[in-house]
């Protein structure tokens, strides 16, 4: 895989949708990788700012390609079948799902820490995890793929991924998960310890 493991990682995860919104897409990177490999046919690029649209217009000069300002899905009014969240915390991503227009479409979401955040909130707010992946690239990237739905999940669930502790790559992040997490104990204020404690039952059971 070329230079951007995560990029390419998620461009390969659009095969299959025709017009694909990015919100927060930076410089377009997934958006012109999709492109590139044949995997989508049209999208919508979207960032709060508009420095980084002018990037991915220069990016994505003569793809078909709308570009909008908007506070996430806030001035997006066109339908899309797939829309990426990615490279975000998770309290972001949750805000922005908060206005997401819930109807057919797909979510693939990509958060940079708090998983179990994201997976909490998604159960509370009418989200179904349909998929979930692991990506090794010097840290490791979960990435959900989402839909309007109903599910529920364990703390266990919450933690390990409803799909990922099924999958056999799982275990070394998991085992990782573990090991991070007896090292900061130590460090952590008493309620913060008592809530790793717990997380780390569930990791070490690896
Ligand atoms: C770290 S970059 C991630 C870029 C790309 N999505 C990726 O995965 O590499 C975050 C981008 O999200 C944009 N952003 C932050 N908050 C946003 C919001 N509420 N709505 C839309 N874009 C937002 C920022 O301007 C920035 O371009």
């Amino acid at each position: 895989m070329a230079r951007n493991k995560r990029i390419n990682f998620l461009a390969t995860l659009t095969e299959g949708y025709n017009k694909v919104l990015d919100i927060g897409t930076d410089h377009g990177l997934v958006l012109k990788r999709a492109f590139d490999e044949g995997y989508i046919k049209e999208a919508i690029a979207a960032d709060l700012r508009e420095k980084p649209l002018m990037q991915a217009m220069k990016n994505l000069k003569n793809y078909p390609v709308k570009y909008i300002i908007s506070d996430g899905f806030l001035a997006i009014k066109e339908p899309f079948d797939l829309a990426i969240i990615a490279g975000m915390g998770s309290h972001l991503i949750t805000e922005i799902l908060n206005n997401a227009p819930k109807q057919d479409e797909h979510y693939l979401l990509q958060a940079n820490e708090k998983i179990d955040v994201l997976r909490s909130y998604l159960t509370s707010h009418n989200f179904e995890i349909i998929d979930e992946y692991l990506l090794y690239d010097k840290f490791y990237y979960v990435i959900l793929k989402v839909k309007v739905g109903t599910q529920t999940l364990s703390l266990e669930d919450i933690y390990l991924g409803p799909i990922l502790k099924d999958k056999p790559e799982a275990l070394d992040y998991y085992r990782h998960k573990a090991h991070h997490i007896e090292k900061i104990i130590p460090k952590a204020d008493e309620k913060r310890r008592e809530e790793l404690k717990k997380m780390l039952k569930i990791f070490e059971k690896f």
